[in-house]
């Protein structure tokens, strides 16, 4: 596996490969980012991971600082997934300028959900993504499912800008008792990590209500919160949107798909996850 720093090196193996997919991550990394690693390699051509911690996309009282960071582990997990390349680009060279760059801002598919409490975050990660698209030159890019929003965003910017890049969506993966993996739930005590799987328990409860032909938001958000908040969990939002556009869907649900999105805080942490409602796509 080839680890690479600069932007002129990642453009010239760019140049002579004939198909790349790309795992964009910010390190740490845990079996969720395992699976899109295997994903990607499945594809054929060359597989490249890249591990940069985007200063862009935190906010002034977020967790840039304290983040988890250990490249010499992630180069083990990268190469027994399966990558054959990793791009780990220093700040410095990513935005030589600084951080007061040009920047993509997508609109109100930023702002709802998490972006209610992240103002800036997916027009950080947004800009940061064309950027590597832009140097690595994927054909494909795989983001985690958990991620919904973040992957709603980058479809859109695909979209908006015509990029030529695939974005591959790949489901959860999960610890045992059902937390989503992260890397911010090394931030959970032991406590709070067993409490934490209560948010796909309740998730999972609104699953079966829809399924058995239950249609009215509230009573499926409501499922939500009263499962969580039973765990002394406060959440920071339960939701239901429409699941690729994160439009606000009507009282009573019709057939299309939807996206049911949480966020909460548990101790130090801030975790979200997801389910999709009304599609094979769901989990
Ligand atoms: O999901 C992440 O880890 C990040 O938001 C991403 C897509 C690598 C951009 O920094």
């Amino acid at each position: 596996m080839r680890i690479i720093e600069t932007i002129a090196e990642m453009r010239k193996l760019r140049r002579e490969s004939r198909r790349i997919s790309l795992v964009p991550t910010m390190g740490f990394l845990h079996q969720g980012h395992q699976r899109l690693i295997a994903a990607a390699a499945n594809r054929g051509g060359l597989t490249v991971v890249s591990i940069f911690v985007n200063p862009l996309q935190f906010g002034p009282d977020e967790d840039y600082d304290r983040y988890p960071r250990d490249l010499a582990r992630d180069l083990v997990t990268a190469r027994s997934a399966g990558a054959d390349v990793v791009f780990a680009p220093a700040v410095s060279e990513m935005y030589p300028a600084g951080v007061s760059t040009t920047r993509i801002e997508l609109g109100p598919i930023t702002q709802v959900l998490c972006g209610r409490t992240r103002p800036i975050h997916f027009s950080g990660v947004a800009t940061v993504v064309a950027k590597l698209f832009h140097i690595v030159g994927p054909s494909f890019a795989f983001f985690g499912a958990k991620d919904a929003q973040q992957v709603a965003v980058i479809r859109r910017m695909v979209r908006d800008l015509n990029f030529d890049v695939g974005v591959v969506r790949v489901p959860t993966v999960r610890e045992a008792n059902g937390l989503a993996c992260s890397s911010r739930n090394r931030y959970l005590t032991d406590e709070e990590r067993e409490r934490a799987g209560t948010l796909f328990r309740a998730l999972t409860a609104a699953e079966r209500l829809y399924a058995e032909g239950e249609r009215r938001q509230a009573a499926l958000i409501d499922a939500v919160l009263t499962m969580v908040e039973s765990a002394a969990i406060t959440p920071e939002y339960v939701e239901i949107r429409s699941w690729d556009c994160l439009d606000p869907v009507g009282a009573t649900l019709d057939e299309r798909p939807v996206l049911l999105a949480l966020a909460a805080r548990i101790g130090r942490a801030r975790l979200i996850d997801n389910v999709l409602l009304g599609t094979d796509l769901a989990e």
